[in-house]
């Protein structure tokens, strides 16, 4: 993975701010957005955003195809581990595929969990259009980081992306499970041992002061879930999954679109299958469809979802297996789970009332945005003292 020193970032992506020029100009004129022309929409007009991870073609072309037929604009998402597992021209060009296939509908190229600005300023110097610089661990993705460390990595981060257009994620408290205090290392970032409640939740004054040191376009809040299928051992209450804090944050900084992390749902559909067909989950539970709705209904307007599309994905590979053991043509496997992804993709997008606004979208890029911020519209307005 290209990775970048910020002065390197600075002097690099500096070149870039005006032309953005190594991608091509019908392909930027099209429909690859920055996130927070999306969120800004979405926040006027009352829905969130699923922000779906992806790997592969399969997985692309799953949301894609939900969109368009639910007329919903896009987050694609791609962690640290999806860019080296498919290699970042593989990830750029089956997104830019995404956009010359479907010209109508504004897709964001967002990267997901940047361990540090070197990863970020990496990301946006292959056109990613939005990153998440996470500091609320260390580069390590491992260690929880001071409260000092993560304004001024994230800063950093604001200052270069902000002046090429590029928006970008904080996050604020760590994620992980408000039952047992732990984190949820599965895909490689989370922190280890045991945290407190006070580090599993944010706090509403500080990320007050957190947006107005960092000016953040959008901050992902810890509120007790976690990423993977083990979030939770039975349906979640208040007691673990603390959406009221959603509300109590939103009144603190009400300008700044919030983002919920871990929000698969874990149907357990997919698990049953899965399991009927040799696979072996043990009994556990996601956080509900209706809480999440609750969380858009005070300011969260990105929902990022992995695990669902995982399981889906995996049901149907399992399934066509066992329903002709004889077939080894890789597409018997990958059309029923392209398929089963795009069921759960409809669904999210139905559910956070997102259908319908594609087309409503002005689309506008990179290069529109570095003005605004270079003029200070979009600096964060409110801040409300708690
Ligand atoms: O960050 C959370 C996502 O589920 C990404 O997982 O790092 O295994 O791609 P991953
Ligand atoms: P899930 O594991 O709940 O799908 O969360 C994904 C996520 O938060 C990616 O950043
Ligand atoms: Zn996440």
């Amino acid at each position: 993975m290209a990775e970048f020193s910020g002065s390197e970032a600075a002097h690099l992506l500096g070149g870039l701010a005006t032309t953005f020029d190594f991608l091509p100009s019908e392909v930027l004129n099209m429909a690859l957005v920055p996130l927070r022309l999306l969120l800004d929409h979405a926040a006027e007009n009352g829905y969130g955003i699923p922000a779906f991870n992806v790997n592969n073609l399969e997985q692309v072309q799953s949301i894609m195809e939900a969109a368009y037929e639910t007329d919903s604009p896009v987050i694609l998402q791609a962690s640290r581990g999806a860019r080296s597992y498919a290699g970042e021209n593989f990830l750029r060009h089956l997104i830019l595929a995404a956009v010359e296939t479907y010209p109508d509908i504004p897709v964001v190229m967002h990267q997901d969990h940047g361990n540090s600005p070197a990863t970020c300023f990496g990301a946006a110097a292959n056109g990613f259009t939005s990153v998440m610089m996470d500091g609320s661990l260390e580069a390590d993705a491992k260690t929880p980081a001071s409260y000092e460390y993560n304004v001024n990595t994230t800063k950093e981060v604001v200052d270069v992306a902000h002046a090429i257009g590029v928006s970008v994620e904080g996050e604020l408290g760590c994620l992980g499970s408000l039952e047992t205090g732990k984190g949820e290392a599965e895909d490689g970032h989370g922190f280890e041992g045991s945290l407190s409640k006070e580090q599993l939740l944010t706090d509403p004054a500080e990320a007050a002061d957190f947006v107005a040191r960092t000016k953040v376009d959008a901050l992902a809040i810890a509120i007790g879930t976690s990423h993977g299928a083990y979030k939770f051992t039975r349906k979640p209450t208040g007691e673990v999954l603390a959406i009221s804090r959603i509300a109590e944050i939103h009144k603190a900084i009400p300008n700044t679109h919030l983002v919920m992390h871990g929000s698969s749902s874990v149907p357990q559909e997919w698990i049953e299958m899965i399991n009927k067909y040799g696979g072996s989950i043990p009994e556990t539970y996601g956080v509900p469809v209706e809480e999440i709705q609750e969380g858009i209904r005070n300011g969260v307007r990105k929902v990022n979802i992995d695990t669902d599309n995982r399981l889906a994905f995996t049901a149907a590979i399992r399934e066509a297996a066992a329903s002709d053991p004889s077939n080894f043509d890789p597409r018997h496997f990958n059309k029923p789970a392209r398929k089963y992804m795009k069921q759960v993709c409809l669904d999210r997008y139905q559910q956070f009332w997102c259908a319908g606004n594609a087309s409503k979208i002005h689309q506008r890029d990179i290069n529109y945005y570095a003005g605004l911020y270079a003029k200070g519209a979009l600096d964060p307005k409110t801040v409300v003292a708690v």
